[in-house]
């Protein structure tokens, strides 16, 4: 006998349990499928970003940060510390809490929405009169059947063709968050978002980090100048990037590996690393999904297809988070749930993907919103740019961190802002801010009049926005 749901979600990541709660929020019966295994083999929901993506790595980021404050910067602060030593299994060992604490929360939060939650793996079986059937095969075989199904089944890592992850020598982002001694050497094959936050972690534990990226050009999505400016503050810190890279043959060995590859110059070089991470991009994932059943349909790289209201091709069943087209990132994920459990409810979910952040979470962080420069003048957009630099910020001048600066764009005719990019201290924090503004499709002048606490690193926005009409007062 099934047991029956109004909403059957499959995959407890970002996408999946946001929108099983927003879901019982309104009043469905709803069930959440999950397979993600924790190290006893017991659940452990959060998906790829509370697992292994967006929690562990912000952990040692952050770990990793003091640890290079207090061997390179506490001095500066008349700070002196003596006998500096790293404790990597302490370290990793609080990324796992840290990551514990956020599957234990999501647990939480499925009891008090009264979110049915199932351990396994969930398939199609096919379609019912009453919905869908669907089969959860993991610790307990289970059979469901759904009116509405949610797929949130996320993404995986992409590997090299022919060079399968072992995650002991070549490294996805997995492998990468829990490698247990310091590598003296570690290759990294992409220099995106996973290659620079994953390569400032391990550099800044005192390994010898070579980036090798295929583009030309240094983080291509990134305004071009916010780029540059990042580029030179991860080449001064020590992390090789080489561009314009072609990655040939790689080999595995007991304790290396080798990478041949040609340079920019078209030279042919070896890399030969302790350890390779290999962060080139991640790939739709519907494995067991048995979507064949039911004829959903997918496309060439493996995505389900959705409309702009994350409907796919199948009626009642839906789609969010990094299974669908659009950017790989947790709040873009958590927005589609949200938005999906409110159609089904018959409201007007909606997602803006004009005011989707970004952020890397490097030291100086990047953090963007809206248009590029280069983007806009494909475009043939009229605007015009104010930048401020965190050197003329109060705060980050006492914080002792004046790399960087805020760049907004706004349109040449009404003034609307189109795009602000930061590179710098806590841009994660401060593009907030920014993402309202386009919301409410604020003016550059509206930041310029608002009042800002000093000293505070949020001046240096309203500093850019004066900056638009050649008008900064501390610059
Ligand atoms: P996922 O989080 O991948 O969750 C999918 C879940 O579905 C998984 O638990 C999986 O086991 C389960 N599943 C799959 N198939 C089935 C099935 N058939 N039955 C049952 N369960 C199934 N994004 C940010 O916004 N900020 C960050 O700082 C950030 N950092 C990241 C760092 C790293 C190293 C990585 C790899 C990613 C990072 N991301 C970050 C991206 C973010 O993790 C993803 O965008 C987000 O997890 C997508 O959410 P999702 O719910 O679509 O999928
Ligand atoms: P990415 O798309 O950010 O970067 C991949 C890089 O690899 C690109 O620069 C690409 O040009 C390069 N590349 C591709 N093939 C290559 C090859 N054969 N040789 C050399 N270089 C090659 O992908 P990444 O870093 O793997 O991350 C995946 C996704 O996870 C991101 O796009 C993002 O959506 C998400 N993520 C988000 C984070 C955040 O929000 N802070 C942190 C980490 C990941």
């Amino acid at each position: 006998m099934s047991k029956h749901f109004d909403v059957i979600v499959i995959g407890g990541g970002p996408g999946g349990y946001i929108a099983a709660i927003r879901a019982a929020q309104l009043g469905f019966g709803v069930a959440c499928i999950d397979e993600w295994k924790n190290a006893k083999g017991g659940p452990a929901l959060g998906g790829t970003c509370t697992n292994v993506g967006c929690i562990p790595s912000k952990a040692l980021l952050q770990s990793s940060e003091h640890f290079e404050q207090a061997g390179k910067h506490f001095a500066e602060h008349g700070i002196q510390v003596s006998g500096l030593g790293l404790d990597l299994a302490k370290m990793l060992g609080r990324k796992d809490t840290v990551v514990k604490q956020n599957n234990d929360g999501i647990q939480y939060l499925f009891k008090k929405n009264k979110v049915a939650s199932f351990h396994g793996r969930g398939a199609f079986v096919k379609a019912a009169e009453s919905g869908y059937e669907i089969a959860v095969a993991g610790a307990a075989e289970e059979s469901l059947t759904g009116k509405h199904i949610i797929l949130a089944t996320g993404s995986n890592a992409r590997a090299l063709p022919g060079v399968p992850f072992d995650e002991q020598r070549i490294l996805s982002n997995d492998g990468a968050l829990r490698v247990g001694a310091v590598p003296r050497k570690l290759g990294l094959i992409g220099s995106g978002v996973i290659g620079l936050e994953m390569g400032s972690v391990w550099r800044r534990l005192g390994t010898d980090v070579t980036v090798l990226e295929a583009l030309p050009v240094f983080l291509g999505a990134v305004d071009e100048q916010i780029a540059k400016e990042a580029h030179k503050a991860f080449t001064r810190q020590g992390l090789k990037i080489e561009l314009g890279v072609k990655v040939g043959e790689i080999k595995s060995g007991e304790s290396s590996v080798s990478v041949v590859y040609s340079n920019a110059k078209g030279e042919v070089q070896t890399l030969e690393v302790d350890r390779l991470i290999v962060s080139i991009g991640r790939v739709p994932n519907t494995i067991g999904l048995n979507a064949e059943a039911v004829g959903l349909k997918l496309d060439e790289r493996g995505a389900i297809v959705v409309d702009d209201e994350c409907k796919t091709n199948l009626p009642n069943v839906w789609a969010v988070g990094d299974v669908v087209r659009g950017p790989m990132l947790a709040h873009k994920a958590e927005e589609e749930g949200v938005a999906v459990a409110e159609r089904i409810a018959g409201q007007h979910g909606h997602v803006n993907f004009n005011t989707i952040p970004w952020v890397i979470y490097t030291n100086p962080e990047i953090a963007w919103v809206g248009q590029t420069e280069q983007q806009l003048n494909a475009a043939g957009r009229a605007y015009r740019a104010g930048t401020f630099p965190f050197l003329a910020n109060g705060r980050a001048r006492a914080l002792g961190d004046t790399t960087g600066m805020v760049k907004m764009l706004a349109d040449a005719a009404t003034d609307e802002i189109l795009g602000v990019h930061i590179v710098g201290p806590m841009a994660s924090e401060l593009i907030a801010e920014c993402v309202v503004a386009m919301e409410f499709r604020a003016s550059s002048e509206d930041i310029a009049r608002i009042c800002h606490a000093h000293p505070s690193l949020s001046e240096a926005i309203k500093e850019a926005a004066l900056a638009v009409d050649k008008r900064t007062l501390n610059f």
